[in-house]
């Protein structure tokens, strides 16, 4: 299918691409799902997503390699957090061969949607999956619907490469033993007022202390915080209420076996700033995005600079995204080629 898109100038926004999958959960067990070009879901007024939150969702990307093909990055990891999800929130789990056949089937029937190989962009798929069917009372929905469906993106934040400043925010993202380290759509919720407020002063987004002691670094609204140090550490913030990040955990096998660096998860003291020469934040759609500061109250912290990438950080980004387009060798496992 032709398609008018200007590669060089996605953002991170909708676009209808022609086809997504659908399979249908009913009476303990997974319908063969389809591809379908209706973006349109009609479900039940009572459906359990709508007013109990019954919901989850997965984000991933396919890559476009210098020969044509095209690289999914790790995505038996988003189906096994999927499922993570799935259980806490009392949902049907989805078989991974049934996620990797969604994802697999809908960017080849999109495949003119990913972009070409040295533009920077890549095709976001987003599997869901939502409690359906007639059910007011608070109760696991009786029926399930799991849909895949994807669209071209460029960067998430408007920076790219070049740094974004971020706010602590003075809410919570997440419960000491909630839902923060699943993927569920309240935690994005809850996060829409205070991603407002931050945006309003000008920051990319806020970064949530841990919800306890407001004293460490959990995440960002949409992406894991890393911190380098000058004595080539990789530090990521550890904590139960944070998203297992893939992308995260990725480089912090990357930052200890490829690039030499000390690979930690670790607190991260909000007044201890200081330790870090780098900072950034990372995720699927966030890439590897360099944090130039942080605003904690009256305090704006600069990290290497407002305006240019780190030298680690931007080694980090050339190895993740390296891997990820197919130009580095992968570690064993980490590349599901799909064309
Ligand atoms: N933290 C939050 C809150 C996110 O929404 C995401 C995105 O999925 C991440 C972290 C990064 O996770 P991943 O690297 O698996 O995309
Ligand atoms: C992702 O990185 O896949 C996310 O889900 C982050 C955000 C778009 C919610």
């Amino acid at each position: 299918m032709e398609n008018k898109i200007n590669w060089d100038e996605l953002g991170f926004s909708y676009i209808k691409t022609p086809w997504r999958f659908l399979a249908k959960w009913s009476d303990g067990h997974w319908q063969p799902g389809v591809l379908t070009e209706e973006n349109q879901l009609t479900i039940s007024e009572a459906s359990t997503a709508l007013h109990y939150g019954q919901q989850c969702f997965e984000g991933l990307k396919a890559y476009r390699r210098k020969d044509g093909g095209v690289n999914l990055f790790r995505p038996d990891q988003n189906s096994q957090r999927l499922n993570r999800s799935a259980q806490r929130l009392y949902m049907p789990e989805v078989p991974e061969d049934l996620f990797i056949e969604a994802v697999t089937a809908v960017v080849k029937a999109n495949e003119a949607f990913v972009p070409p190989y040295g533009t920077g962009g890549t095709l976001y798929i987003r599997p869901l999956l939502i409690g359906v069917g007639d059910m007011i009372g608070v109760q696991p929905a009786p029926e399930f619907i799991f849909t895949v469906f994807c669209m071209p993106v460029g960067p998430y934040f408007k920076g790219g490469l070049t740094p974004t400043n971020f706010i602590v925010s003075d809410y919570d993202r997440a419960a000491p033993n909630g839902t923060g380290a699943i993927k569920v759509g309240g935690n994005y919720a809850a996060s829409l007022l205070p991603g407002k407020e931050a945006h309003a002063k000008n920051f990319s987004d806020c970064i949530y202390l841990d919800p306890q002691t407001h004293t460490k670094i959990e995440e960002v609204g949409s992406a894991n915080f890393f911190g380098i140090t000058a004595d080539n550490e990789f530090v990521t913030p550890i904590s139960p209420s944070i998203l297992p990040s893939i992308t995260k955990y990725s480089l912090l096998y990357l930052a200890e076996h490829h690039l030499g660096l000390t690979a930690i998860e670790g607190d991260v003291f909000i007044d201890q700033l200081d330790r870090f020469t780098e900072a950034g934040a990372c995720g699927t759609a966030a890439v590897i995005s360099p944090i130039g500061g942080i605003q904690n109250k009256e305090d704006f912290h600069v990290f290497f600079s407002e305006t240019e990438v780190g030298p680690v950080t931007k080694k980090l980004y050339d190895e993740l995204t390296g891997i990820q387009f197919g130009d580095v060798k992968a570690p064993e496992g980490w590349i599901l080629s799909v064309l």
